[in-house]
């Protein structure tokens, strides 16, 4: 074989192993400029045709053709790679790829103690009771004094508190309420619920957290008796619970209420049989309640000669419990989606 044609073909390797090299388009450009360019070694290489013998130049001149369409298609070809790779760094460096999906956004939906509340103020806003917001900040005097527990009285044993100052605290339960809603309402009848987030300073356990929600509720009127309590909480728990419920009320003991009840509601599991819901009583506390005490109507700014009333208190957290089986009330705020997509 002669100079020449071995010139061809190194040339092409020599061209191919330059071409694998080059890396990014700036080295490409060169590389065409080097070896297809009018200056470049392919053109120089063609010039070599007059010294060979006339019968042998169509020959060369064939190879030299081939090699050129065989150099143009490897170009091309690394210059789609090489643009690749060049994206690829760029997309590495965060910048933004418009060719990925987009991240479905799934519609969220209400937490399970709102949906909770939503029921409960329905319910109450069929029976003509207003919705009331009263401060999860409150002093000494409205969580305690003027509920009838002056400082140093036991009852406040009751309710184990964050304090804030010595005279302004966390509300232990939502009955401050209670006087905010009289004292701005006087001299009209009142019927209102005031939901609410509660505070104690307690051991966070599955059954107790330390932040959690109450319904208060206060009806006060000309001639409210106890019978009304106790109708409006049967009524209640039937619109929740379904209409063969059945309330039940203990004595029991709150300063701010005189006679002062604990109502239960046949257990929705067992209906009253006995179960492990209910601690095999067949019977679920629903609300701490009673009539209205003298004083706490006095300190509302109502005379008790001229009227009465009722409030209870109910939590909000339990009754979901027991209705989707939930053992731990800390998985209520505990942010963790898997519990919470649930309902
Ligand atoms: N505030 C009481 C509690 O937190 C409940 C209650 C409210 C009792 C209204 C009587 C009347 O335990």
């Amino acid at each position: 074989m002669n100079a020449p044609y071995e010139r061809l073909e190194q040339l092409e390797q020599e061209a191919l192993a330059a071409l694998e090299s080059a890396m990014d388009s700036g080295a490409l450009q060169e590389w065409h400029r080097l070896y297809l360019g009018r200056k470049g070694e392919l053109t120089s290489l063609l010039r070599l045709v007059a010294e060979l013998p006339e019968d042998e130049r169509p020959t060369f001149g064939r190879a030299a053709n081939t090699l050129k369409a065989t150099l143009e298609s490897a170009y091309e070809q690394r210059v789609e790679t090489v643009r690749r790779q060049e994206l690829e760094r760029e997309l590495a460096r965060g910048a933004l790829d418009v060719t990925l999906p987009g991240r479905p956004l799934g519609p969220g939906h209400l937490h399970l103690t709102t949906q909770t509340l939503r029921r409960i103020y329905a319910i109450f806003a069929e029976m003509g009771f207003q919705v009331y917001e009263a401060p999860d900040v409150e002093t000494d005097e409205f969580n305690f004094e003027l509920l009838n527990m002056p400082p140093h009285h036991p009852a406040r044993d009751m309710w184990d508190t964050f304090w804030i100052t010595d005279k302004v605290l966390l509300r232990t339960h939502t009955s401050p309420g209670q006087i905010r809603v009289m004292r701005e309402r006087y001299p009209e009848p009142i019927r209102v619920i005031l939901p609410g987030k509660c505070y104690r300073y307690e051991q966070i356990t599955a059954r107790s957290e330390h932040q959690f929600y109450q319904v208060e509720g206060l009806a006060v009127g000309h001639g409210i008796r106890m019978s009304d309590l106790i109708g409006t909480l049967t009524e209640f728990a039937r619109r929740l619970y379904g209409p063969d419920r059945r309330i039940r009320i203990r004595g029991s003991y709150f300063p701010f209420t005189e006679p002062s009840v604990e109502a239960d509601m046949d257990c929705i599991l067992c209906r009253g049989a006995g179960c492990r819901v209910c601690k095999y009583s067949g019977w679920l506390e629903i609300a701490g309640a009673g009539m209205v005490h003298p004083q706490v109507l006095r300190n509302g700014g109502y005379d008790p000669d001229e009227w009465s009333g009722f409030a209870f208190g109910m939590g909000v957290e339990r009754p979901a419990m027991l209705q989707y089986s939930i053992d731990d009330i800390r998985l209520f705020y505990g942010n963790d989606l898997r519990f919470l997509r649930q309902f």
